[in-house]
């Protein structure tokens, strides 16, 4: 099949008019993508310039290498006047985001919110403060705690009724999510050298979820061996220390009660500290308000730490801490502790 040359003139027009079209269009892009894509039109793959080398088989032999020579010259002035374009427009778009992102040092800084101690740490700390102003230690224990610690080293054995008042979490067969500080004391026995004087104070957790009971809450325990300890010591105690947490002149007393590690043991209330013994919502118009358990700990207790009994006796007592916060602030809902909304926890600040 005979093909129709392509007069010389006529291909070096047209490549020149590629050219010219080609450099108008890299010139006239605003942006390195747009460029890219001109670049792509005239030199890429089925790009124009491309595209005329397909003319080379229309092309006499002896004129080929002239043809090629001037594709190529093309594509390498097309080439660098990309290259040269490309930086322009790098540039420039550097200048733009510089302009754009430019930092005021001067400018105040955002405000952040800040955090505020959480009414429960805050009666911790007072607790565990006016407790150590009697020689009282503070000592912590594990939160998974053996069956042994959280049960039977406090006169608890296997099927003790006594278990079944605390809704337990079992973590296996022989651990469990501790349900009270005690265990922390009762490890104490075994290990420290009485006389002593330790609070253990901490996370708890029981099964439990309502209006006034959380699954984790907070227990706060004093304890002291020593010797010829009563239950006037116990007494003396509680009382210094109702009156130094919630403020001087409110009464303590002790109603009798039943705890398997303390004998006697006594339920501890104190003077309703909103009302002042007068009546309220808070006390149910008793004047008095129930803050926790006590007693004289239990000779069995002594003895399953080999602790020689009656040489050293003991007493113990714990609170709540939740329940001390709620009664020393009036709040109303438990649930609002573990929130930590921020607006909750703003309003004590600067309470003591
Ligand atoms: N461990 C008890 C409980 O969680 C509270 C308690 C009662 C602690 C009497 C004591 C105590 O130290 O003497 O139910």
């Amino acid at each position: 099949m005979s093909q129709t040359p392509v007069p010389q003139t006529k291909v070096k027009g047209l490549i020149e008019e590629i050219k010219a079209q080609a450099a108008l269009a890299l010139q006239g892009a605003t942006s390195r993508k747009a460029l890219y894509e001109v670049k792509v039109v005239f030199l890429g793959k089925h790009g124009k310039l491309t595209e005329v080398m397909k003319e080379m088989a229309k092309i006499p032999k002896e004129e080929r290498p002239q043809f090629g020579q001037w594709v190529n010259e093309a594509k390498t002035a097309l080439e660098e006047f990309y290259l040269r374009r490309e930086k322009e427009l790098t540039a420039q778009e550097l200048d733009r985001q510089m302009q754009v992102e430019t930092l005021d040092l001067t400018l105040p800084a955002v405000p952040r919110e800040l955090g505020s101690e959480h009414p429960v740490d805050k009666v911790y700390s007072e607790m565990v403060k006016i407790l150590s102003r009697l020689g009282y230690a503070l000592k912590l224990g594990p939160h998974i705690e053996s069956e042994f610690y959280n049960f039977e080293s406090l006169n608890m054995p296997a099927h003790h009724p006594a278990r079944d008042m605390q809704d337990t979490f079992f973590v296996d067969d022989q651990h469990v999510l501790r349900t009270h500080t005690s265990p922390v004391w009762s490890r104490a026995l075994e290990q420290e050298k009485p006389p002593f004087r330790i609070v253990s104070a901490g996370a708890v957790f029981r099964c439990d979820n309502d209006i006034s009971h959380l699954p984790h809450f907070h227990q706060f325990e004093g304890v002291c061996v020593d010797e010829k300890i009563s239950m006037a010591d116990l007494k003396g105690t509680i009382s210094f220390f109702v009156r130094e947490f919630f403020g001087a002149g409110l009464k303590t007393r002790f109603r009798p009660s039943f705890f398997p590690f303390t004998e006697p043991s006594a339920e501890v209330d104190c003077t309703c500290p909103v009302c002042r013994g007068s009546g309220c919502s808070l006390c149910k118009q008793s004047g008095w308000i129930e803050i926790g358990g006590c007693g004289l700990i239990h000779p069995k207790v002594f003895a399953m730490a080999h602790l020689e009994y009656p040489r050293w006796q003991g007493f113990a007592w714990g609170f709540g801490i939740d329940r001390m916060a709620i009664i020393k602030y009036g709040i109303d809902d438990i649930r609002l502790f573990p929130e930590n909304d921020l607006r909750f926890l703003q309003q004590f600040r600067g309470l003591p």
